[in-house]
């Protein structure tokens, strides 16, 4: 095994290191050929030979030549590399993993109880989200903090609900994130915010679905305020 000689790698390495452990250099030696490393990494054959030379030099990466390429496997420090790395990202996403989003409860035209109930969707829900959800969605309208706030959301895994269609037109997907929604009166799950994949709605607008009737359960009426408590 390479000693491992302390010298320090960039920026340019590591990426080069992540991408051998996505191709499964973790686990055992895997081919790669310098010029199809090169494309990937947008640079040239010599560069992407320097970088492995340079992970090997820092003992990061062990290397068999063969004839069409070489054989590299990822060392324990190696790994070790990576995971520190995945654990900033770690440290970075997590703290912003829950998300706190406010507004104010406010009525819509009754398109959410026509959405909500279109058997398509509400097979979906039943079977991925766990229960029947109520006819209709409880619109909140979010402070302009929230509104900015909620592209995190972006960062989380969704329940994908799929579309589908029937004789006259199609509907699109939707995706739900689990979350809790508190009032004055106590907080109340479970409950999912549910975004169209296409929507006419601004950002401004949170709908949320639950199996009860939110505005009865929490005793809420149009213009009060409501804290939607997204996490993973
Ligand atoms: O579009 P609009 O807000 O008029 O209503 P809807 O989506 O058809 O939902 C019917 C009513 O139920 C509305 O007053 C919603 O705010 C409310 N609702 C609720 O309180 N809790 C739910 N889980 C879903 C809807």
């Amino acid at each position: 095994m390479a000693e491992s000689t302390g010298q320090a790698v960039g920026r340019d390495e590591l990426a080069t290191l992540k991408l051998l452990a996505l191709d499964g250099a973790l686990d055992e030696p895997t081919r790669v050929s310098c010029g199809e490393l090169a494309a990937r990494l947008d640079a040239s054959n010599q560069t992407a030979s320097r970088r492995l030379q340079r992970l090997d030099d820092a003992g990061l990466l062990e290397r068999t030549m063969v004839s069409d390429g070489q054989d590299v496997r990822i060392t324990a420090a190696g790994e070790h590399r990576l995971q520190s790395e995945y654990a900033d990202y770690r440290r970075i996403f997590e703290t912003d993993a829950s998300v706190d989003l406010r507004g104010i409860v406010t009525s819509g035209m009754g398109e959410g109880r026509h959405y909500i109930t279109l058997p398509g969707y509400m097979e979906q829900f039943i079977d991925r989200l766990g229960y029947e959800p109520y006819a209709g969605t409880l619109n909140v309208e979010l402070t302009d903090d929230s509104v900015r706030k909620r592209a995190r959301l972006g960062a989380l895994e969704p329940v994908t609900i799929e579309g589908w269609e029937d004789d006259e037109r199609t509907y699109g997907p939707a995706y739900c994130y689990p979350v809790s929604v508190e009032s004055g009166d106590g907080e109340y799950e479970p409950a999912h915010v549910i975004a169209p994949e296409r929507t006419h709605h601004g950002e401004e607008q949170l709908e949320v679905i639950a199996p009860e009737k939110l505005r009865d359960v929490l005793e809420l009426a149009d213009g009060d305020e409501v804290t939607v408590h997204v996490s993973e």
